[in-house]
């Protein structure tokens, strides 16, 4: 078994996978897919993963290595560029939408940030315009933790709370995520207990020591954390993780220097980018033909894809064919379980 597969199996148990084959293994089910903010395309490894079988996958993507990588692993994916330029009237039915919008305005690191009248978090209302437009029957969105404020008003026009979901639970990865589904009764993750020791790809990989660490270091529960400086600050980037806990939330911005493993005896090495994938519990070398830190960079801005192939995994075939996804004006979609 390749490392994948065991994490896999590890991970959700081959029963649920052959559930979901009986639902759409049969060839009658072909969903039509749009996937906004594709990025690297996790949304088609989860759909795969979970055995939904896949009629047209379109993607709206405008980062030239993030398509890259998803046209190398699906070549049949139909690219259409700048979201704020999908036409709806141009596609077919569409069953699922899928997407996670841009969380730069929004994000924790920017409490400040401009939400969702930022530049790039505003993509926000693409979502809900194609949405409307299309009431495709099921829906995806995912987005970081944010202020209330903002997570309000996503959840006002989707018409559904979030599910707050850790993809610690079944990862070596913290990463707090917030999904906003109408796909039902989605089932509470039990924790796998999968530490970083777990998924460990190459300890030679860029090993370094630094007499100013050692001088400086200070031992929390999650990480070691030094002073390069000498001037007290604890940047974020100056830490190193253990390898019998977890990583912290993979980073998009200068992705390189940020994750160091401690070896012991005064080593430490960054993470190699085949860890990053096992942390979003992609495939290994999926990102493969990108530099390194690029390859960390769109693995960042990625998926954890075993949490949205869990999600899809309770799409009910059954209802696949009717109604939609926007609710009748007067009748709420019901209140999902807030933390799984
Ligand atoms: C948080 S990431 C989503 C990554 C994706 N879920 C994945 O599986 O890799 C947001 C994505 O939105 C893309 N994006 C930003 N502006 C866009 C636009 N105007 N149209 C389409 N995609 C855009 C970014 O390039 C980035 O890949």
């Amino acid at each position: 078994m390749t490392y994948s597969q065991i994490n896999h199996a590890k991970a959700w148990g081959f029963s649920r996978r052959s559930l979901n084959l009986n639902h759409f293994g049969q060839g009658h089910e072909m969903l039509n897919v749009l996937s906004l903010f594709d990025g690297i395309s996790c949304g088609q490894v989860a759909l795969k993963r979970a055995g939904i079988k896949v009629n047209k996958y379109y993607a709206s993507e405008i980062n030239e290595d993030s398509i890259f990588i998803a046209q190398k692993n699906f070549p049949n994916t139909i690219h259409l560029g700048d979201v704020r330029n999908i036409r709806t009237s141009e596609l077919p039915k569409i069953d699922l939408l899928i997407g996670g919008s841009p969380c730069q305005d929004l994000s924790g690191a920017k409490i400040d940030g401009k939400g969702l009248e930022g530049e790039k978090s505003r993509l926000f209302y693409e979502f809900v315009r194609i949405l409307k437009e299309l009431n495709p029957k099921w829906f995806l969105l995912e987005n970081v933790i944010m202020k209330k404020k903002w997570q309000d008003i996503i959840t006002n026009l989707l018409g559904v709370e979030p599910i707050e979901i850790n993809s610690a639970l079944i990862s070596a990865q913290n990463r707090r995520r917030l999904y906003w589904t109408n796909i039902p009764n989605i089932k509470k993750l039990t924790d796998k207990g999968i530490k970083i020791k777990d998924i460990i790809f190459d300890d030679n990989y860029k090993v370094f020591s630094d007499e100013r660490i050692e001088n400086t270091k200070v031992a929390t529960k999650n990480y070691l954390k030094w002073d390069l400086s000498g001037k007290g600050y604890w940047s974020q980037q100056d830490r190193g993780y253990y390898k019998n806990g977890k990583l912290p939330t993979l980073p998009r911005a200068n992705p390189t220097n940020k994750l160091n493993i401690v070896l012991g005896n005064g080593k430490y090495r960054r993470l190699h980018p085949i860890e990053a994938e096992r942390a979003q519990t992609l495939p290994d070398n999926y990102t493969e033909g990108l530099s390194d830190a690029k390859r960390i960079a769109v693995i960042g801005d990625g998926w954890t894809v075993d949490i949205i192939s869990h999600i899809l995994s309770h799409i009910p075939l059954a209802e696949q064919q009717e109604g939609g996804a926007i609710p009748p004006k007067d009748k709420s979609l019901g209140i999902l379980p807030k933390i799984l």
